[in-house]
């Protein structure tokens, strides 16, 4: 059985030089799936906003939608480390308030630290939660959250001055405490720079091999999500196609009178009955 992660082990990891894998769950199920893996991180992403709740980006998120999604994920996944996604307008009022909000998910959920869009604007923000007593992993590049400031789902840091502010940002998450850094969309050499230069994990999605530990959305790695697929999602299976594949036997069956057959009956005799 797998041993669970601590923060500190983090640390650990990246002085040892071993990766490990990170991968989103948003249910009891699936978060279960994931504890009988060899998986060490899940993450309860606001991205349940597009790929459980079918809006067109994070932003509607609220803070009780993560709450209520992540408890089961913690009763789940008792052999893996979870982080709380912090949803937009849960930080971005005042440091008081993000405290406020970071407790709230630690209360009331129950996973093992918060996660925070933002890198030096937010550095503060870090700081604070970190003092309260919450762990924070970073999360800098595409930031979902804010895609219209950017323009949209684009890659970040394609520019020296990109790289810079991208190094800048990842600096000031570690100096204010963060334990580790998620890199969404980044160029690989880009990637390689900010993981030498961190002391932290640098955990990328879209971010190329060099970081320390490699992020993908469940329901996208799996290929159960089918709205879009970004560049950087490889499909490690098809699980859409057999899901539609299975209802279509069972509709098949239902119809043809093989299921059920008596194995999934309950075939009781019952006086005056036959
Ligand atoms: O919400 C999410 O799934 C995320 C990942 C893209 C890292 O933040």
């Amino acid at each position: 059985m797998k041993k669970k992660m601590t923060v500190l082990d983090f640390k650990k990891f990246k002085e040892e030089g071993r990766k490990f894998t990170y991968v989103t769950a948003y249910d009891y199920t699936t978060a279960s799936i994931v504890n009988d893996s060899e998986t060490e991180v899940i993450l309860v992403g606001d991205s349940l906003g597009m790929v459980m709740l079918g809006y067109g980006s994070t932003t509607g998120v609220t803070l009780d939608d993560m709450i209520h999604h992540t408890r089961p994920v913690v009763k789940g996944a008792p052999d893996t480390f979870v982080v709380g996604d912090m949803p937009f307008g849960s930080y971005n009022v005042s440091v008081e308030d993000a405290i406020r909000s970071a407790n709230r998910i630690i209360k009331e959920a129950g996973p093992d630290c918060v996660k925070l869009e933002g890198g030096v604007e937010f550095a503060d923000t870090v700081a604070a939660i970190t003092r309260a007593g919450v762990p924070v992993m970073g999360h800098i590049g595409l930031t979902p959250q804010t895609t219209s400031q950017l323009g949209g789902f684009k890659v970040q840091g394609g520019t020296p001055a990109g790289a810079a502010k991208l190094i800048a940002d990842a600096k000031a998450l570690e100096e204010a405490g963060a334990f580790s850094v998620v890199l969404e969309c980044v160029p690989s050499v880009v990637a390689k720079a900010i993981t030498q230069a961190l002391t932290i994990p640098v955990l990328g999605i879209g971010a190329g091999p060099y970081v320390d530990c490699q992020v993908l959305v469940l329901q996208d790695m799996l290929g159960m999500f089918g709205d879009f697929k970004p560049k950087f999602v490889k499909r490690y299976a098809q699980l859409r196609r057999d899901m539609v594949e299975a209802l279509n036997t069972f509709h098949r069956e239902s119809l043809d009178g093989s299921f059920p057959s008596p194995e999934y009956s309950f075939n009781a005799k019952v006086e005056g009955y036959s």
